[in-house]
């Protein structure tokens, strides 16, 4: 009974170091050493390398190291019988509140027009709505963006949500399916993306979606905040939109191609904030522990935690 370790540009020898520590009686395996693929039973794998499956004939579970499992799924020789399940942690749930709270109130605070007045050295006093003032839509409900839409109701924030099944949350006007979407974005000032890429999210945030949001709040315009994926952006509307002013700032954490190319426009727009993926990462610990006790289910009972739909994408 084996796991093998394959996590791409991670180095892989210090997880499984730390799987050895917590599970002495599992041989762990990295995809450099030599193994037998029909030794493979689980397997820990981030952006899979195209012959990662190859021979593993008798692989029995797929543990994602990442919360989004679309690098997974998207995997031409993914075997169709295997269960995968994601990566859901506290840590994570809170660094993804951290960033989506710091680039929320940064915008409502109008930060860009304080900073372009500070280089001109110019005292404009003007004051920002309260919280109170201003919506924030959520796109996606899960693990993630629950914890980011009760962490801005309580700071005063209107807050609505969307996500695909219907929700009743405390403090949180819930819209559910494609056909609440334009609504959902009528009453949203501050729009953030906290979505699963699939094949119905994809260049969801585009020039579309941005001229629907709510003009009147936000004095520069509405803005979009995404941690999710780059494949959920069209990174030429999001320029374009920006200029025009259809978009009065953006917040990006995510790109089509990582790192952003040296020469994208989005570097040098003066309301665009990069951030070069890192609203929240897989903890260490928390990675190990939580295959730790999927292990430890799986063998005492055949179950799992936190288990993708594929038919759903995420
Ligand atoms: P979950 O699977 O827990 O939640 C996904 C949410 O999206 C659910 O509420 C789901 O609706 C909703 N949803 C899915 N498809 C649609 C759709 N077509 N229309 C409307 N709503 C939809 O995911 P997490 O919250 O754990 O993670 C979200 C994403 O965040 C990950 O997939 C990953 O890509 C990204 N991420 C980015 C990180 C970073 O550092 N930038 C770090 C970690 C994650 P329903 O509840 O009805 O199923
Ligand atoms: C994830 C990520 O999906 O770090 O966990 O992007």
């Amino acid at each position: 009974m084996t796991l093998l370790v394959h996590l791409g540009d991670i180095d892989e020898n210090e997880w499984a170091d730390a799987f050895r520590a917590k599970m002495p009686n599992l041989r762990i395996v990295t995809s450099s050493d030599a193994f037998d693929p029909k030794e493979i039973k689980y397997l820990y794998v981030w952006k899979p390398r195209e012959d990662v499956f190859d021979g593993l004939e008798n692989l029995e579970a797929i543990f994602s190291l990442g919360a989004g499992v679309d690098p997974i799924l998207k995997h031409p020789y993914l075997p169709t019988d295997v269960p995968i399940t994601r990566f859901v942690d506290e840590t994570l749930t809170q660094c993804m509140s951290d960033y989506v709270i710091a680039n929320v109130s940064m915008h409502h605070r109008e930060l860009t027009h304080y900073r372009n007045d500070q280089r001109k050295h110019l005292w404009t006093q003007y004051y920002p709505a309260p919280a109170t003032d201003i919506t924030v839509g959520i796109m996606g409900l899960g693990q993630l963006g629950l914890d980011a839409a009760q962490k801005l109701a309580l700071l005063g924030y209107k807050v609505n949500g969307w996500s695909r099944s219907e929700k009743h949350i405390d403090s949180v006007t819930c819209f559910s399916g494609a056909e609440a979407f334009d609504a959902f974005l009528s009453q949203t000032d501050i729009l953030v993306n906290l979505l699963p890429l699939t094949a119905d999210t994809r260049d969801i945030l585009c020039r579309q979606t941005f001229e629907k949001l709510r003009r009147e709040v936000m004095p520069h315009g509405p803005v979009v905040v995404n941690a999710a994926r780059g494949g959920h952006q069209n990174e030429d509307d999001i320029v374009a939109c920006l200029r025009d002013g259809t978009l009065g700032a953006a917040s990006l954490d995510v790109f089509k191609t990582e790192p952003l190319p040296k020469e994208s426009p989005l570097w040098d727009l003066d309301a665009c904030y990069i951030t070069p993926h890192i609203a929240a990462i897989s903890s260490f610990e928390g990675g190990v522990n939580l295959v730790a006790q999927q292990v430890e289910s799986f063998e005492r009972d055949g179950t799992l935690k936190y288990v993708v739909d594929p038919a759903r994408g995420y």
